[in-house]
């Protein structure tokens, strides 16, 4: 039988055995789900499956456990290290979660909400507003992600420092495994230590080792006030010190700490319309603040007082709070436009990176000066969740330049960059995952006893390999 005649045997074979799942199979419509956001990774799919309940989904991959056909779920496809993206065979289902999009129910008095995996971040944050609390999972993309990506790559963003990531943020959780057997724990319990914790093990998997369908998150009350700044700083070691301050005296009202470099601030309002930069001076650095309260206080008082002692103490070069909201806005537009201005400015190489706080002024000194020896064509665009640790330490190519000159450079640059980020007791990927883009890089910083034991987890549950095949560990 000849390979198109055995995949066309394989999708008959597969809608005989789930009649009532929305298949696509026309090129057109077919297309979108083949390649990634940053159309770094374009692949072919057997066909993309669209199921609209849990039920759909348990009885689709049943199927494709009992054919042999390997799965690649997808959400908003926001991610950035290809996870989604199915291989070039042509013989992968992509299975897209965008139906399964249901806020299931709200509970306000236990601060939870249980949704679908398919349900936008955006609308998520909105269904918790409508019920007088917030979720403070925040990121540049909540508008197309969905929470079931979310929860598979762990997503990060932009309140990380008070409320951790997206696993710190789910109290329960329902997937189905390879073999379409559901594991319902949907628990609104904050205390619940019965066994091995699945949920846990579920997220950040990216759809490795099953698809997750639904979750109950954390919720907590309505923020009744906040103060955002937009400070110019001398160096990375100033704005470490102004986040020791900021900590401080803050407290835990200390939501988000994001330091951006001039390069980002040009880029971002040379590309993308109605985006203006808040100071006129020429510091290297800025950092983008906020503190927010669940009680109405005088948070801007507080932010006053505090960058005003960090001024008489050199910390700071200039500053400036927002007034009202639309100020708010237009500090934060400028932080969540650089992804897509740098997208747009042209080709270059993303490294999502942490080290302890501690560590960052050094790292990005040592990394920088090797970016000028090495790369001297290219824009050093490291910014990001300094409060965290997390930078993205991105390389842009604002001149001309054939893709197979960045293509050849490329794993050069990422061992050298990665090889500080471990000197430095560091992580190559803090918030964005591993996906197909930093496969090696996981096999090459992990220790034998991690591989081994991710291994026989994924063994355990996927023993026939067919979640995501090639996505976080190799083949
Ligand atoms: P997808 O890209 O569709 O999938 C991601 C991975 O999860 C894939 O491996 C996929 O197979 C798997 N997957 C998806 N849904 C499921 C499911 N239901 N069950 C099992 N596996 C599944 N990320 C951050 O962490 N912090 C940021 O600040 C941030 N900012 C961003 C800003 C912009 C402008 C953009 C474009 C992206 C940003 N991202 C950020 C990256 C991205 O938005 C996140 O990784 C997000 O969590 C991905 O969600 P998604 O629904 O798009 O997932
Ligand atoms: C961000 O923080 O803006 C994203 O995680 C990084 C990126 O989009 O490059
Ligand atoms: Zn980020």
């Amino acid at each position: 039988m000849s390979e198109r005649s055995t995949a066309g045997a394989l999708l008959e074979a597969l809608r005989h055995r789930c009649a009532g799942v929305a298949l696509l199979t026309a090129a057109d419509e077919v297309a979108p789900y083949l390649v990634d956001h940053r159309r770094l990774y374009h692949g072919q799919a057997l066909a993309v499956a669209l199921p609209d309940s849990t039920a759909q989904l348990s009885v689709l991959m049943a199927a494709c456990y009992a054919l042999d056909i390997a799965m690649v779920p997808q959400g908003g496809n926001t991610s950035y290290c290809g996870g989604a993206t199915p291989d070039a065979s042509g013989r992968q289902l992509v299975i897209g979660l965008a139906r399964m999009n249901r806020v299931r129910s709200i509970d306000p008095a236990n601060f939870s909400i249980t949704v679908e995996a398919g349900c936008l971040l955006a609308n998520v944050q909105r269904a918790a507003a409508e019920a007088d609390c917030y979720f403070p999972l925040e990121l540049g993309s909540a508008g197309s992600c969905q929470i079931g990506g979310n929860l598979s790559t762990n997503a990060g963003g932009l309140n990380v420092l008070r409320f951790g990531m997206t696993r710190a943020l789910a109290l329960g959780i329902e997937a189905v495994l390879p073999d379409g057997r559901v594991l319902q724990r949907l628990r609104g319990l904050r205390k619940d230590n019965t066994g091995y914790d699945l949920k846990s093990l579920l997220i950040g998997a990216e759809g490795t080792l099953g698809i997750i369908t639904a979750a109950t998150l954390k919720l907590w009350p309505r923020l009744r006030s906040s103060a955002t700044a937009f400070v110019a700083v001398r160096d990375v070691a100033a704005a470490i010190a102004l986040l020791g301050r900021l900590r401080a005296a803050a407290g835990e009202r200390l939501n988000s700490f994001e330091l951006l470099p001039r390069a980002a601030i040009e880029l971002a309002c040379r590309h993308i319309p109605d985006t203006r930069a808040p100071l006129g001076t020429e510091s290297a650095w800025c950092v983008l603040c906020e503190l927010a309260s669940f009680v109405d206080e005088p948070l801007d008082e507080l932010l006053q007082g505090a960058l005003l002692q960090a001024s008489e103490a050199s910390l700071i070069q200039d500053a400036v709070l927002a007034s009202n909201e639309s100020q708010r806005r237009v500090f934060w537009n400028l932080r969540e436009a650089i992804p897509e201005a740098q997208r747009r400015a042209g080709p270059g190489v993303k490294h999502d990176i942490s080290v302890p706080v501690s560590a960052l002024p050094a790292f990005v000194a040592e990394a920088s000066a090797w970016v000028q020896a090495h790369v001297p064509e290219g824009t050093l665009v490291a910014y990001g969740h300094a409060g965290d640790g997390n930078l993205h330490f991105n390389i842009n190519w604002l001149g001309p330049i054939a893709p197979a000159a960045i293509a050849s450079q490329e794993p050069l640059i990422r061992r050298a960059i990665h090889d500080l980020v471990a000197a430095h007791g560091g992580s190559i990927s803090a918030e964005h995952g591993i996906g197909q883009l930093k496969v090696t890089e996981l096999q090459h910083y992990s220790s034998p006893v991690e591989l081994d034991a991710m291994r026989a987890i994924k063994r355990a549950l996927d023993p026939k390999g067919l979640m995501n095949p090639g996505k976080l560990l190799a083949r």
